[in-house]
């Protein structure tokens, strides 16, 4: 990360310029393979950072408060509320967004098995979730692969055993990701063709 300065005599011993702190940086992202490097005010977040500057309008942003799920992506394979982050903090991570899932399909631009299953079982509706309910699903897939409980797995598992995915489990695991349409039995549907 590089931070803007202004002229050069406007810049104190310190580092700071005379009218305050500097409030922007240049950064370099990688999302979806791709570096993008991009000016950006300290104060922008990921979400701001991927629907604005990086042009991936595929995560919506909802609450902008860390709630409603909406914006969330994978951060080096981990499923994070973009709308919580700053993007000046992730310089030099890997970031999928569901624009991203395509790709990490690999074969000819094929949807993800998991995008393929929510379109067979019509797991949505207003679609505006959707996005969200994907990364989630992904990361939560491989979380209960590298055996992460959650707070309704059976505490007798052996550790790191990976987690059996039971409609109990997979409802837990997608409860930060809200679906004001009630597409629920649909998601767990599908999440559940793609684990068969
Ligand atoms: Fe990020 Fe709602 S927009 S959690």
């Amino acid at each position: 990360m590089e931070a803007s300065v202004g002229r050069s005599e406007d810049v104190l011993e310190t580092g700071t310029r005379a009218d305050g702190p500097d409030t922007e940086s240049r950064v370099t992202v990688r999302v979806n393979g791709a570096s993008h490097t991009v000016e950006i005010d300290h104060r922008t977040t990921l979400l701001e950072l991927l629907r604005e500057n990086v042009g991936l309008t595929g995560s919506k942003k909802g609450c902008d408060h860390g709630q409603c799920g909406a914006c969330t992506v994978l951060l080096e394979g981990r499923r994070v509320n973009s709308c919580l982050l700053l993007a000046v903090a992730q310089e030099g991570y890997e970031i999928v967004t569901v624009e991203g899932l395509i790709e990490a399909a690999g074969a000819d631009g094929d949807l993800h098995p998991l995008q393929r299953a929510f379109l067979d079982r019509e797991a949505f509706q207003c679609g505006d979730c959707a996005p969200g309910q994907l990364c989630s699903a992904v990361g939560m897939l491989a979380e209960a692969k590298s055996g992460q409980p959650s707070v309704v797995t059976e505490t007798d598992l052996p550790t790191d055993a990976p987690v059996r995915l039971t409609t109990e489990e997979i409802r837990e695991r997608l409860s930060g990701n809200p679906c004001h349409c009630g597409a629920y039995s649909s998601i767990v549907n599908a999440v559940q063709d793609v684990i068969a």
